[in-house]
């Protein structure tokens, strides 16, 4: 997804902004380029592809200057190329901008621009804001973005800047993130904060619908409408220790390895004398009165919501229902003032998964965010939030987010479980045991690497895999059939066992890998079933069963084993070994595992 990175200060812009872009390469980007200002003009630099061949052109034909905007293109309007990298200008050279997010309304604004003699250069639908600022620009660029943003719908960010005001650099929150952050003389502008965390850890937030106009003296923020507003400046917990790769090959294996501690993590002090988030303390009272859980996101969140959809049914008796995000938003669903909605987001910055919990929030229901991010948008637009605290996660793949996710969701499950009087003292007194001991048990998992890469080798020249499961198995097996197709670009399809004779057995043949889930008791012997059905067809199976279970072994090639727990816990163990044998299969194959092909962190975009 787009990154963008600001400077105004004492240093050479060039230095802080390819900096700063680096470190948002994990969003996954296709073009890169900056632009600084010096002695009158704005130039730019930009290339298609990864940030090595823009520096390639930097050391040709260096930026000179202490203040810039710089970016990273994930193309949506036009293909990625030279022409369509950011920034963009308008005809004079004099107005440059760069823009995460999408102008809606940019085919009209294009055409009357056009008929008025402006000559456009790329297909973005960010030239438009360029060309629109230097017509509406009367000597103060403030009132050009202010003027420019009116007239463009959409959920975006704006950064813009002109060689008639050098030294000030102006940005536009229009839904999609922006922060600035605040140096000694100097000031820093980013889409995220890794971007600029190696130079300061002082933050402002700009909020939706407003504007920010950045010097080396800091920014002065004001709404849209001109009226000034006072924020706050925090100080940001992350620093970029953290998001380095700490001696593992990829983001994901290291984040795959941090899993035991997030749990412990997401656990931690939230749980009093056996009482799930005792402490916690909902803006209304607790909703136990709810008729209806309505779950939304997209992505391996959805898939955490389908675990959660059990919890809440079993340990809280709500009816839930799960939706992805993006169809929710669109389905007129009869969400009603007694119902509770739950949206779930990794970086909390999901277009659709915000745009569906408003919607939900819009039509009475109370909103319930369970994200990673604080002060996300998505947090903030909430009643109440509840963070996952898995740290940041740069892998585009989630992981540790998820497993994360599985257990913020239990809580919440046993909460209102216990005040709908639902869910007993010793039953949440045992679930809650069981899931501290989870961090040790998907230690277990991680502690021995082999089977996963002997594994890696016989998926590794398939074309397609199969998931099945049952039940809960079914989620992990989408959850896990996601991860293989993210990073290794096998073919990867999950669906309930029962479905198998339905359809796709006609696909099993002689060596087809199929990959099942078989951890929920109650449904063990249906799913043994549908092994015995794809062995009889020469598939090679590979089974993610508990330790001490043998029967596995009379339908399996292969067994890879996780500790007993729960059922209705076992989607977070299970999610470990099928993130290794992604991960392993991937690497045998030599993918971009960090930042898988096409493919984005943060889907900040409709
Ligand atoms: C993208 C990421 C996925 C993620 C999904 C939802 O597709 O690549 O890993 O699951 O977005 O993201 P969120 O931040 O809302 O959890």
């Amino acid at each position: 997804m787009c990154g963008i990175v600001g400077y105004v200060g004492p240093r050479p812009a060039q230095e802080v902004l390819v900096h700063g872009l680096r470190r948002l390469e994990y969003r996954g980007y296709d073009s890169a380029g900056l632009a600084v200002a010096h002695n009158g003009s704005v130039a730019i630099s930009k290339a298609e592809g990864k940030l090595d061949r823009l520096l390639a052109r930097l050391e040709e034909a260096p930026l000179p200057g202490r203040a810039g905007i710089g970016h990273t293109r994930w193309a949506t309007h036009g293909a990625p190329s030279d022409r369509n990298a950011h920034p963009h200008s308008d005809n004079t050279g004099d107005f440059v901008v760069v823009h995460n997010g999408i102008v809606e309304n940019f085919r009209a604004l294009r055409s009357e621009l056009e008929g008025a003699g402006v000559g456009f250069r790329s297909e973005t639908d960010t030239e438009v804001l360029a060309h629109l600022l230097a017509l509406e620009y009367e000597g103060d660029l403030k009132e050009a973005v202010r003027r420019a943003v009116r007239r463009a719908s959409g959920a975006y960010a704006l950064v813009a800047m002109t060689s008639r005001e050098p030294g000030r650099i102006v940005a536009a929150r229009m839904i999609s993130p922006l922060v600035v952050g605040l140096g000694e003389g100097e000031t820093f502008l980013a889409s995220d904060m890794p971007a600029v965390l190696d130079y300061t850890r002082e933050f402002l937030i700009i909020e939706d619908g407003e504007i920010a106009e950045v010097t080396r003296d800091g920014a002065r923020i004001e709404t849209l409408e001109g009226r000034p507003v006072e924020r706050r400046s925090f100080t940001a917990e992350w620093d970029n220790e953290s998001v380095q790769k700490a001696g593992f090959a990829h983001f994901m294996l290291k984040e795959i390895h941090e899993q035991p501690e997030v749990i412990a993590r997401t656990l931690g002090g939230r749980i009093h004398g056996g009482k799930a988030l005792a402490d916690l303390s909902w803006a209304e009272g607790d909703p136990a009165d709810v008729q209806k859980i309505w779950i939304t996101a997209c992505g391996t969140a959805y898939h955490a919501g389908l675990v959660g959809r059990t919890m809440f049914e079993r340990l809280a008796a709500v009816p839930t229902e799960v939706a992805y995000a993006h169809e929710l938003r669109y389905s007129n669903p009869l969400i009603g003032d007694r119902s509770l909605t739950l949206a779930v987001s990794q970086s909390g910055e999901t277009a659709d998964t915000l745009a569906a919990a408003k919607l939900a929030r819009r039509r009475g229901s109370r909103l319930l965010a369970l994200t990673n991010v604080v002060g996300s948008s998505l947090a903030r637009e909430a009643d109440e939030v509840l963070y996952t605290w898995a740290g940041p996660e740069i892998s585009v793949a989630s992981t540790k987010a998820y497993l994360a996710m599985l257990v913020g969701e239990c809580l919440l499950a046993l909460r209102l479980g216990r005040s709908r009087g639902v869910t007993g003292p010793d039953q949440e007194r045992k679930l809650v045991e069981e899931l501290h001991s989870l961090s040790d048990k998907a230690a277990r998992v991680l502690a021995d690497q082999d089977p996963f890469r002997l594994l890696a080798g016989e998926l590794a020249g398939a074309s397609s895999v199969y998931y099945i499961g049952r039940g809960l198995d079914y989620a992990s097996a989408m959850e896990g059939a996601l991860k293989l197709k993210e990073i290794s670009y096998i073919h990867a399809e999950a669906m309930p066992a029962g479905e198998l004779k339905h359809g796709t057995l006609a696909l099993v043949d002689e060596g087809t890998p199929v990959v099942a889930v078989a951890t929920q008791q109650n449904l063990y012997g249906k799913l043994l079933l549908s092994l015995q059905e794809v062995k009889a067809r020469g598939a090679m199976v590979i089974a993610v069963a508990y330790e001490g279970d043998e029967e596995i072994d009379l339908v399996a090639d292969r067994v890879l084993r996780v500790p007993r727990t729960a059922d209705l816990l076992s989607p977070i163990l299970a999610a470990v070994p099928l993130q290794l044998l992604a991960y392993h299969t991937a690497r045998l194959l030599g993918r971009d595992i960090d930042q898988p092909r096409n493919l984005a962190k943060s889907v900040t975009v409709e």
